[in-house]
């Protein structure tokens, strides 16, 4: 699958409908009310997301998932020289377990390629199973850990995605996310 710029990408199997596409401005709203729902204890702000798409796409690139006229998911990455840093993936709660998580992950994996960055890094709750066994399902592995990150008793997982090309890769062109 692949994000470049506005292509509209298909997934496969129980996701025909799914379209993940580059976050507009005017996506926003939608963007937010889920932010809300799903990080109600520290959503992300308006500004923030503003400030993030003002980034884009120098040295960040922002996708949502839709199906049909609405979105279900949006994943956001940063990304300078060889390095990259998975800023936020989320899921709509009604449609998880559908591929989407996988779909919106692999774009942003597609669009770090695409720039010629070798690595991507991200750090997840200790705890989240599911977030966890996405990044596990597309490649990444734990390089680290940082104890009492997100407060006391809830550590942060360090994870990382060696990309072709770069030291220690271990996915195929094409293959993997
Ligand atoms: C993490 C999240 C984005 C996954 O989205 P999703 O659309 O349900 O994920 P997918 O259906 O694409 O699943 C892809 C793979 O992830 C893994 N996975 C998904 N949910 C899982 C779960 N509950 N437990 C373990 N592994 C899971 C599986 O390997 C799955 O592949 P499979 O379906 O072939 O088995 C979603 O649970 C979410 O939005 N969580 C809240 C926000 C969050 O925690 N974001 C990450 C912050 S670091």
């Amino acid at each position: 699958m692949s994000a470049q710029d506005v292509a509209p990408a298909l997934a496969a199997g129980s996701c025909e409908d799914l379209v993940v596409d580059r976050m507009r401005w005017w996506d926003l709203d939608d963007v937010q009310e889920l932010e809300r729902q799903l990080f109600a204890a520290d959503p992300w702000t308006a500004g923030q997301f503003w400030s993030e798409l003002a980034r884009v796409p120098e040295s960040r690139w922002y996708v949502v998932a839709r199906r049909g006229s609405r979105i279900v998911g949006y994943a956001g990455v940063f990304v300078v020289g060889p390095e990259a840093d998975v800023q936020t993936v989320a899921v709509d709660l009604g449609e998880r377990g559908r591929g989407t998580g996988r779909a919106l992950l692999g774009a942003l994996v597609d669009r770090v390629r695409a720039r010629g960055a070798t690595v991507v890094h991200l750090e997840v709750r200790a705890d989240n199973a599911a977030a966890i066994g996405l990044y596990t399902a597309l490649g990444f592995a734990a390089d680290g850990r940082r104890r009492d990150y997100y407060g006391r008793g809830h550590d942060a997982l360090l994870m990382s995605l060696r990309l072709p090309g770069g030291p220690g890769s271990t996915v195929a062109p094409g293959g993997g996310a």
